[in-house]
């Protein structure tokens, strides 16, 4: 099955989606990475292994056009899943429903624990013990999708929110390719899908 990873950022989940993705009995393969920052760190990395990047018009002020512009991008692509691995826009309703239950994200929480951003600095107000990182079905309310996966990942004494987004990183990595890859073998029918985007669409 064909990917598409979308990121704003360093992509290091990316990476390991496409690292992942070398593994001779991986389900999926990463067909195409996309950025709503042209400058986005990942772009790179993807290109350097392979991977075709969208050329896409910017972002900022144009949400609808974007989005058009990228479903336009992921469909000529052939793309059956798509992956936001760190991407900080939020998808709207016909990007969303367009592709409900094929578009999957990755949170650094223990979700429903702590949505939105700057999510490791209310871990750590909150004097959570024990934090982690889900992988979720995307739907249209914020980090709200139903949980296909998680990792838990003990707080330090002595955290910053620099030292916990590290390790949290470290598990997302090992986290995502693996849902992403269960979710891809498990073939869901067409129909069983539509049942399934009924569902996500109330
Ligand atoms: C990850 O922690 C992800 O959970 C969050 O943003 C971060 C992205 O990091 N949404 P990277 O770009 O994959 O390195």
């Amino acid at each position: 099955k064909r990917v598409a990873v979308l990121i704003s950022g360093r992509g290091s989940n990316m990476a390991a989606l496409i690292y992942a993705a070398q593994a001779p009995d991986c389900p999926y393969e990463v067909a195409l990475v996309a950025s709503d920052k042209p400058d986005a760190e990942g772009l790179a990395l993807a290109r350097a292994e392979g991977v075709a990047t969208a050329n896409l018009p910017p972002a900022r002020g144009n949400r609808a056009g974007f989005e058009i512009a990228l479903a336009d991008a992921i469909d000529a692509a052939g793309i059956d899943y798509i992956a936001c691995a760190g991407y900080m826009r939020i998808l709207g309703d016909d990007f969303v429903k367009r592709y409900a239950g094929r578009i999957i994200n990755i949170h650094p929480s223990l979700l429903p624990a702590h949505k939105g951003l700057d999510t490791h600095a209310a871990v750590l107000a909150a004097g959570e013990k024990v934090t982690g990182a889900t992988v979720h079905h995307v739907v249209a309310e914020l980090d709200s999708g139903p949980i296909l996966g998680q990792v838990r990942v003990a707080v330090q004494p002595g955290d910053t929110v620099e030292t916990l987004a590290e390790r949290v990183r470290i598990a997302e990595h090992q986290l995502f390719p693996r849902v992403l890859a269960e979710l891809v073998a498990a073939e869901v029918s067409p129909e069983a899908l539509l049942t399934k985007v009924r569902a996500l669409a109330l």
